[in-house]
Formats: C-alpha cells, structure tokens, sequence
C-alpha cells in the first residue's frame, strides 16, 4: 500500500489529504503537525477549521485510510510521498523584510526528512514557495542524503477557503512540476496516478518545476489583480455616478474578460493574495525587474486604498467624527464560510476605526472574541506562525465587544458595517435593526449585499461601494 505523509495540518494539509484518503481508499495517508492542539483537534469532532463538506468527508476516513499525529518523524520516515505543507510567512526581519517568503518552517522540515529517511521519497512542494525554492530543498535533502534518492516535486494548490471540498473534488487542473530527468519523469507519474484516482487526465498538467512553483504566484496574483481593477473602478463610480455591479457586468459579458471575480468590496484579504504578490515583487526586485516589481505592487497599493477609502468615507459621512459612537460590525472574517481571519480587510477598518475612538461591538456567526482580540492586537505578519508560535498580545483592545447575534450589535448602534458577505445578513429584519439603531442610522456595506432602495424607504442612509452616493 502507498503511504503519503503530510507534513502540516493546516486549511491546506487537512482538508487536501482528507479529499486524496476518501478519493484512494488504497492509499495510507498520515497528516502530522508540530501543534498537539490542531491535531487533537483533527482526531475530535470540532475540527479546527471550519469549511462546509469537511466533517463529512474526516469521518468517512478518519480511523481508515487517514490519520492525524504529531508523531512526525515516525510518519515521514514511513513514506513514499511526502507532502510538505506548512506555514511559508513574510518576513518580518532581515533581509526581504515586509516581503519575501520566510522559508524557516520549509527548511527545518526539509532537514528532519533528510534526517529521518532511510528510503527513497519523493517530497512534495504543496506550501506555495518563491519559484527556485526546490533547488535549495534539493540542496538540503541531498547534502544529507546518505545514498537514498529523493525526487522533489511542486504541486501548489488551487483551493479557496469556504469552497474547498467541492475545489479538491473538482478541481480545473492539478499542476505536478518535475525535474525532466527520468527519474523525474517517474516521480511526476507516480503524484499524476494519485490524482488520476478521481481527477480526469487533461485537467492534469505537468510542467517543469520553475513554471510550477511561478504558476501558483502568477495565478493569485492575476486574480487579485482583478479584484484591484474592480475596485479602483469603484472609486471612479461613486465619483461620476456609474454604479461597479452594472459596470462589472458589462465588462464580464465580454468572453475575453469572464465574469468572476469582479465583486467589487471593501478589498480583498486572507492569507495569500497579500503575501503572493509580495513575494512575487520580492523575486523581481532580485532579478534586477524593478518595472515588473512596481505593475504587482500596485495591486496592493489600490486593495490597502481601498479599505482607507472605506474608513474614511464611514468617518467623513457620520460629521467627520465616529468619537465614542457605537459602531456595529457585521462579519470579521476574510469571506463567508470560513472562520479565517488572516489579513481580513475587517482588521484595517476596525484599527481604523478605532483609531477615531469609536466603540465597536462585533458579530461573526464563525468568528470568536479570542480570535478577534489576537487579531486586532497583533502586529502585521505576525499571524502567519503555527498558532503556539504566535506572540501573545500584552493587552487586550479596549472599545471593542463581540457579540454573537446581528441584532445585539447593531442595537443603539450609530452605525452598521457589513464586511463579510454571510447569507444570513442578506436575511435580517434591518426594520427591526433601525427601530433599535441611533438616527440617522448609517449603513456601510463593504460588500454590496443589501437591497439599497428597501433599506433607503426603511430610513437608513446608505453607502455602498461604487455606487452612486446618497446626497
Ligand atoms: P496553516 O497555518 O493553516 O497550516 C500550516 C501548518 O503547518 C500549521 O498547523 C503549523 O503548525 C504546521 N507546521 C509548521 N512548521 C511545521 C513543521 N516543521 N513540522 C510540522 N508541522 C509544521 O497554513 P495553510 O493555510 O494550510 O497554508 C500552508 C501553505 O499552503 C502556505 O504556503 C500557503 O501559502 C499555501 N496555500 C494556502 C491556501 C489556503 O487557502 N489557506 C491555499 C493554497 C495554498
Ligand atoms: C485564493 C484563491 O482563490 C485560491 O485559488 C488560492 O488557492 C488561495 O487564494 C491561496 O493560495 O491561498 P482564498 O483566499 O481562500 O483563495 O479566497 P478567494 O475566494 O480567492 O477570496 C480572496 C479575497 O478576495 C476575499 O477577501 C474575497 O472576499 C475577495 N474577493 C473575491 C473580492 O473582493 N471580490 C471578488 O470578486 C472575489
């Protein structure tokens, strides 16, 4: 029987391993993590994540083919694949700081499988890694190598958080990169037959490794570029009177373009787009492309001056003063279904908002206030370390309360902000929510869900992004 064991339990390792166990009932597949809290986690019924499909397909495998340990050396010493998947964070110090990748949980779980193997392995690049980074891990792997082959492959992952079952079930390619030596060729053939199990052929691409480590930060980056177009085209909307949903419409219907990904929103977050597109600018200052370095950086620039814009327009719109204002915050999560918040747009807003000494009280139906606290605590890039790892806040943020239902945070409120789109806030008695709220009673939705007109004949004041404004 093929064993596969993969190194990280995270929104990546969990579910992706889960999906490969129930799809190849002949393979053993181990998930192993550093963090005892996240495993004990996977082998309880609260997983740690929350992602619709994933309870169901754990059980289905979990006690079978599929187990989680934090007995890591024991389950990579045992396998013919290893997955390697764990946190890739920016940088925060030396040199690259504020951009490049920090490869130091990479490199130290490269040195334990070199350290631990006694057989031939091939070792799988699935963390998203600055292209050429499997040279250094072949570096690594064969200085210690003793004899044995290793064959190191790049298979980034597509999958995006709240879809990801129904993403590793149907995926639109799997990307296998390889050395083009023949044992390279076999390595790439053996990863292809896993995936061959459920996912058809010609949606299975093998390339060389350089284009597919560079495909998967090209990839995020394109799609946060569109999210960048659509919102720096928001601007001009609520500057001339276009409303973005009909311009993005239109734009989309044209084949060329397509129409996905083109919500316009108060900016897009979660934990890749950001650090992707640094890391990309970061390899095209080192390869001397300034000119390149500058287009990417740019999508950046506009998503951050979106989320200022948001903040500012919340301000300017109440008096120019939200001082000691209750403000109700709907969402914290970086989109809906998932209880992620790493790099939400919620954390900018509610910083910036506090900054104006407003009084937040905050409901997400999947975030909770621990969660929050950390997240409106700590320091840029800080989030992206294994949990245990993370420094702990000193102090907690005051000014902020976190409840857990739409209408406790929104009553006495001056305000309201919908920063995730979750069903539910499409479904509230906003009658009941303005019966209760402060008047005027403002409504910012950072994600164009709400029904603007009935929302206006209720009483509220309304802004939404790239709309037309209330006068
Ligand atoms: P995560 O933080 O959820 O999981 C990473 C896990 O690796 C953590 O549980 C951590 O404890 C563990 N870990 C770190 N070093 C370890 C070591 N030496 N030994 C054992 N375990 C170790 O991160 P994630 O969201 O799963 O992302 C992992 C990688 O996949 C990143 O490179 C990310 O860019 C990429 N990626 C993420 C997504 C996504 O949707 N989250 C999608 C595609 C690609
Ligand atoms: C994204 C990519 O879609 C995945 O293919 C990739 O594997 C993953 O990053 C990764 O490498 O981590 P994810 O971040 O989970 O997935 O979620 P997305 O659906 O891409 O949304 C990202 C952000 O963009 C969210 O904040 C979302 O609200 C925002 N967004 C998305 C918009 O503002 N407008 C849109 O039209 C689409």
């Amino acid at each position: 029987m093929v064993k596969i064991c993969c190194i990280g339990a995270g929104y990546v390792g969990g579910p992706t391993m889960a999906v490969i166990a129930l799809k190849c009932p002949n393979i053993q597949v181990a998930v192993v993590d550093i963090s005892v809290a996240r495993i004990n986690a996977w082998n309880s019924d609260t997983l740690p994540i929350y992602e619709p499909g994933l309870d169901e397909v754990v059980k289905k495998c979990r006690g079978k083919n599929l187990s989680f340990s934090t007995d890591v050396e024991k389950h990579v010493s045992e396998a013919d694949i290893v997955f390697v998947s764990v946190n890739t964070p920016t940088k925060t110090q030396g040199l690259g700081a504020g951009k490049a990748a920090d490869l130091t949980y990479w490199e130290s779980a490269a040195r334990m499988i070199a350290d631990v193997t006694k057989s031939n392995k091939i070792v799988v690049e699935k963390s998203t890694v600055p292209v050429k980074t499997a040279e250094a891990i072949e570096k690594i792997l064969t200085h210690n190598s003793k004899g044995i082959n290793f064959q190191i492959l790049s298979n980034p992952e597509f999958l995006a958080e709240g879809t990801a079952i129904s993403d590793l079930f149907n995926p639109d390619r799997v990307l296998i990169g390889g050395r083009e030596t023949p044992e390279g060729k076999k390595a790439i053939e053996t990863l292809r037959d896993v995936y061959a199990q459920w996912v058809p052929m010609d949606r299975i691409l093998c390339t060389n490794l350089w284009s597919a480590e560079l495909s998967k930060l090209a990839a995020n980056a394109f799609l946060a570029q569109r999210i960048s177009s659509v919102n720096s085209m928001s601007a001009l909307c609520e500057a001339t009177g276009a409303d973005v949903s009909q311009v993005s419409h239109a734009v989309g219907k044209d084949t060329r373009i397509g129409p996905k990904f083109l919500n316009a929103s108060v900016g897009f977050g979660g934990s890749c787009f950001q650090k992707d597109i640094l890391n990309l600018v970061y390899i095209c200052e080192c390869n001397g492309l300034p000119e390149v370095a500058n287009y990417w950086k740019q999508v950046i620039k506009v998503n951050d001056y979106q989320k200022t814009r948001f903040v500012n327009r919340i301000v300017s719109s109440m008096f120019n003063t939200v001082s000691g204002k209750k403000i109700a915050i709907l969402g914290f999560a970086f989109k809906k279904d998932t209880g992620d918040t790493r790099e939400t747009p919620a954390i900018d807003v509610c910083k910036g908002l506090i900054g104006d000494k407003a009084k937040l009280s905050i409901y997400d139906p999947q975030v909770n206030q621990d969660q929050i606290q950390r997240d409106l605590s700590m320091k840029k890039f800080d989030w992206d370390h294994p949990v245990h790892l993370q420094p702990m806040s000193p102090t907690s943020v005051t000014d902020v309360s976190v409840v857990w239902d739409a209408y406790t945070a929104t009553k006495d409120a001056h305000g309201l902000c919908i920063l995730t789109e979750w069903d539910e806030f499409t479904k509230l008695d906003y009658q009941k929510i303005f019966d209760n709220m402060q008047k005027p009673a403002f409504v910012f939705d950072g994600r164009n869900i709400v029904d603007v007109e009935k929302l206006k004949k209720i009483g509220f004041i309304v802004y939404s992004i790239g709309k037309p404004l209330d006068d």
